[in-house]
């Protein structure tokens, strides 16, 4: 399928509505002879749910509703997404409860799910119950061409993880965005081994897509927009040509590219962080490519999220994406700079936010 007819299609879907959650398209370039060098497919990012239980089987409503509208969505596409991917933080405070809420209305999804862990999912039992429902928080499989790999990202030394009385307090405090008592993140050494054993066999011409909850880049440490060995990663990856990083976490439109990796944020399906630099205690350090929108705000439930088409072409991304109540914006990659540009806002700021 020609991409314009993806987008057709995909828009028929999208009129009037939003979607939160992203559409992937994988396409193929053509060889130089004209054949194909893998078949196109199209696959799903649901994220950052964020279920919370109030109290017995009583719960967030809005957060329920987001999910639940997303895979409403989800099994409406045409074409039918390959699998879906859940991107992390499935429940709010890592509840056996909130996990099987999570669970039980995932399985609404008519379509192969694919797991990953977020720190909202693991710091109350340190993911025993997540481990035990959907399995290895990280994981690669190849998929049409493309080599798939899935890390946990939010873990963080075994000093911190163990020095609390209390699993909940520990919970909270990871919960919570700028706690100056939380810690940052990593992959760690085991799993940073395991990706390097893993691409040892896999062609550097193979198109890879790796799946993060949190960004393996450093944005901004005080919310934890960050994985403390981002570099590392990047080095396991640096022999690839085509290598994308999609994660969730952020609750934004995040884009970037470093060396041969191209990075995007999907959005969430429960609410929007602002950008860093718009809280006064923060500097920004988000990604020198991102552009700031004209929002987001904490308050309004629905701003900052929606949903974004992704086209991986040969390891280039392009990014539509559909907000509601807002201009809707394309960050492309541009074939000119070799660098993933937002269209209409890259050479000129935005305008300041609105309300509704
Ligand atoms: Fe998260």
């Amino acid at each position: 399928m020609k991409r314009r007819d993806f987008i057709k299609k995909a828009s028929v879907v999208a009129a009037g509505t939003i979607l939160p959650m992203s559409i992937i398209e994988v396409a193929f370039a053509d060889n130089i002879d004209g054949s194909k060098s893998g078949k196109n497919f199209t696959f799903a990012v649901i994220s950052d749910a964020h279920l919370q239980q109030i109290k017995g089987a009583k719960f967030v409503r809005n957060w329920d509703m987001g999910l639940k509208k997303a895979i409403a969505e989800c099994n409406l596409m045409n074409p039918k997404p390959d699998f879906v991917l859940f991107g992390g933080d499935l429940g709010q405070l890592g509840k056996a409860a909130e996990i099987d809420h999570g669970a039980e209305i995932l399985s609404a999804l008519r379509a192969p799910v694919k797991m990953m862990l977020g720190e909202h999912d693991y710091y109350l039992d340190l993911g025993e119950h997540w481990m035990n429902r959907f399995g290895d928080p990280y994981y690669s499989f190849d998929h049409k061409g493309v080599h798939i790999v899935v890390l946990n990202s939010i873990l963080v030394d075994e000093k911190w993880t163990h020095k609390w009385k209390n699993p909940m307090d520990r919970m909270q405090t990871m919960a919570g965005l700028d706690d100056p008592n939380g810690s940052a993140f990593m992959v760690g050494e085991k799993q940073r081994q395991w990706l390097k054993e893993d691409l040892s066999t896999i062609s550097n011409e193979t198109p890879i897509i790796v799946f993060s909850h949190s960004p393996l880049q450093k944005i901004y440490k005080g919310w934890n927009f960050w994985t403390d060995d981002a570099e590392q990663i990047q080095a396991i990856l640096k022999p690839f040509k085509k290598v994308n990083v999609i994660y969730g976490h952020v609750h934004q439109i995040q884009y970037n590219k470093i060396g041969n990796i191209a990075f995007n944020s999907v959005m969430s399906t429960a609410w929007p962080w602002p950008y860093p630099k718009t809280y006064t205690q923060g500097t920004s350090y988000m990604p020198k490519l991102t552009i700031e929108m004209n929002r987001a705000d904490p308050f309004f439930e629905r701003d900052a999220t929606g949903w974004e088409m992704i086209d991986v072409h040969s390891g280039r991304v392009d990014l539509h994406f559909q907000l509601p109540n807002n201009e809707n914006r394309t960050v492309a990659y541009n074939e000119k700079t070799q660098e993933p540009e937002d269209i209409k806002y890259q050479h000129q700021k935005i305008p300041s936010q609105r309300h509704y």
